[in-house]
């Protein structure tokens, strides 16, 4: 772990802050502006392949699958293939049913996951074929899997994942463009995603930007007593992630929920010790997502909202640019990130090793 700090106190921060190269690296090369696609050169899986496809499941463990639940949305929005994600370790002990018009996805940063690593052999035992999408090349997963994709994330030293995380679900929307444009994707929605995804890098530093107000956020937060993360659909895995590193990194409680949920149980813990953050991206489900904040609201919650626009009912808003929408995940995640970064430095935690966590667990 002697990689150069270029100035940052953590390994988080500067993580964080790679992340406009990473995704720039991601891309790179891949695009095919012609057939308006992309080109996957380890996916060892042809058209006529990947059009027998009749199910995706994405499996992986901690933000891994996390980023699975981004795929498996980008896939079933671009490709229109039925996809789910589910934790690796649960899979494997289900005794699950495989199907051979499957396409199988282990997902991973390390490529050393033992859980992640032992579903893909128990696959690959049942003859099934399985995919990888995984950071270290050369990892164990990425060796026992048919193909893949690299993320071209760099090295991520940090327990508590971002740059990777955010170039795996861009990796997904380059594998569910791609599965896309070989089904009934058209050329015309092909152009469109590419063209968000260039917008990417220069968006997420416009992002990045914003540290200084987030930070005073964190300060504003950091004393709560748990926190609700709610999202409805393409905002409910990036609600579920920042949980996770809220959880991880600063040890503040918090429970992520979608956000059509929240009346069937959780509206009992909310109160002013007990905030939301709200992720809101502008789509069709906008005006859904603001009936919840007035529920938030009526029960006295404090709100803070990840959006495209100023939210009335937020105490706070943090504007996140807009691009398609089916890559909204990628972008609204990230101040997320700075905001769990920030809450631990106000507690003063350990932020590159958080207490019983490792960065890979190469064990059962
Ligand atoms: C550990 C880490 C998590 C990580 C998970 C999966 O539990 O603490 O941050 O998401 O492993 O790791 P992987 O290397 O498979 O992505």
């Amino acid at each position: 772990e002697s990689y150069d700090m270029g100035g940052h106190d953590t390994y988080m921060h500067k993580e964080i802050h790679e992340q406009v190269d990473a995704v720039d690296r991601v891309l790179r090369g891949r695009i095919d502006d012609r057939f308006s696609t992309v080109r996957l050169g380890g996916l060892n899986l042809d058209a006529r392949e990947a059009r027998g496809v009749r199910r995706v499941k994405i499996l992986g463990c901690g933000s891994a699958y996390h980023t699975g639940l981004i795929g498996a949305q980008l896939i079933e929005e671009l490709a229109r293939i039925p996809a789910d994600a589910e934790p690796a370790s649960e899979f494997r002990y289900r005794n699950p049913v495989v199907d051979p018009d499957t396409l199988y996805i282990a997902v991973s940063q390390s490529g050393e996951t033992y859980d992640t690593l032992a579903a893909v052999q128990e696959l690959k035992r049942k003859g099934a074929r399985v995919l990888g999408v995984v950071n270290v090349v050369g990892s164990a997963i990425a060796r026992e899997t048919d193909g893949g994709v690299y993320v071209h994330a760099g090295p991520e030293v940090c327990v508590v994942s971002t740059k990777c995380f955010t170039n795996t679900a861009v990796a997904f929307a380059l594998l569910a463009l791609h599965l896309g444009r070989i089904r009934d994707l058209s050329v015309a929605d092909g152009k469109r995603i590419i063209a968000g995804l260039r917008k990417l890098p220069e968006q997420i530093s416009e992002v990045l930007r914003g540290e200084e107000e987030i930070k005073k956020l964190a300060a504003e937060y950091a004393n709560a007593k748990s926190m609700m993360f709610v999202g409805r659909v393409r905002g409910y895995p990036v609600a579920r992630e920042a949980s996770l590193k809220l959880k991880e990194v600063s040890y503040v409680h918090a429970e992520a929920y979608p956000a059509s949920e929240l009346k069937h149980g959780p509206l009992a813990l909310i109160e002013p010790e007990v905030p939301t953050v709200a992720v809101l991206p502008d789509d069709d489900l906008l005006e859904k997502n603001r009936a919840t904040l007035e529920e938030i609201k009526a029960r006295s919650g404090r709100i803070l909202a990840v959006a495209h626009q100023e939210q009335e009912k937020a105490d706070h808003t943090i504007v996140v640019p807009r691009n398609e929408v089916e890559l909204d995940p990628i972008l609204m995640g990230i101040p997320l990130q700075l905001l769990a970064y920030h809450t631990a430095l106000a507690l003063g935690r350990d932020i590159d090793k958080p207490r019983n966590l490792a960065k890979s667990v190469t064990v059962e």
